[in-house]
């Protein structure tokens, strides 16, 4: 079982939206996530002049995971450069399900929440012949 410091998350989400690539849209995500082993792995969004090739902080946080060992994530947490609460995208949704489960903890503005209220009735790995 690993602990989840959620404030030291949050706190690392938004250290993450600093880096962020987001002239277009202005708007800076960062993303964190512990992973099952207890490490950190953040995101950030890439934005590009092709407007629909951009990256969402929770795609960069998905290499961030394979480049620094893979695992899984276990909690997750998106904040905006300013410190707002962040929810994944529907595109993200599907991206922390595949690397975090049904299991994986998400930070909402309803609480901390399971990918199963977060992706109700998700297509997985598991949908796969
Ligand atoms: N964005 C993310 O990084 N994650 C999300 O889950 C939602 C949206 C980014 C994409 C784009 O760079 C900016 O936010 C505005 O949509």
């Amino acid at each position: 079982m690993v602990d989840v410091d959620w404030d030291d998350l949050r706190a690392r989400a938004v250290e993450a939206a600093r880096s962020a690539y987001s002239p277009y849209s202005g708007l800076q995500v960062g993303s964190a996530a512990v992973c099952d082993d207890g490490r950190v792995v953040l995101g950030c969004n890439v934005e590009n002049a092709s407007y629909g090739v951009g990256m969402c902080a929770e795609c960069t946080m998905a290499g961030q995971l394979r480049l620094t060992g893979g695992g899984r994530f276990v909690a997750v947490a998106c904040r905006s450069g300013a410190g707002e609460l962040l929810m994944p995208c529907g595109r993200c949704r599907q991206v922390l399900y595949e690397l975090g489960g049904p299991d994986c903890l998400v930070d909402t503005p309803a609480g901390v929440l399971p990918m199963t209220r977060v992706l109700p009735d998700a297509f997985g790995p598991e949908d796969l012949p």
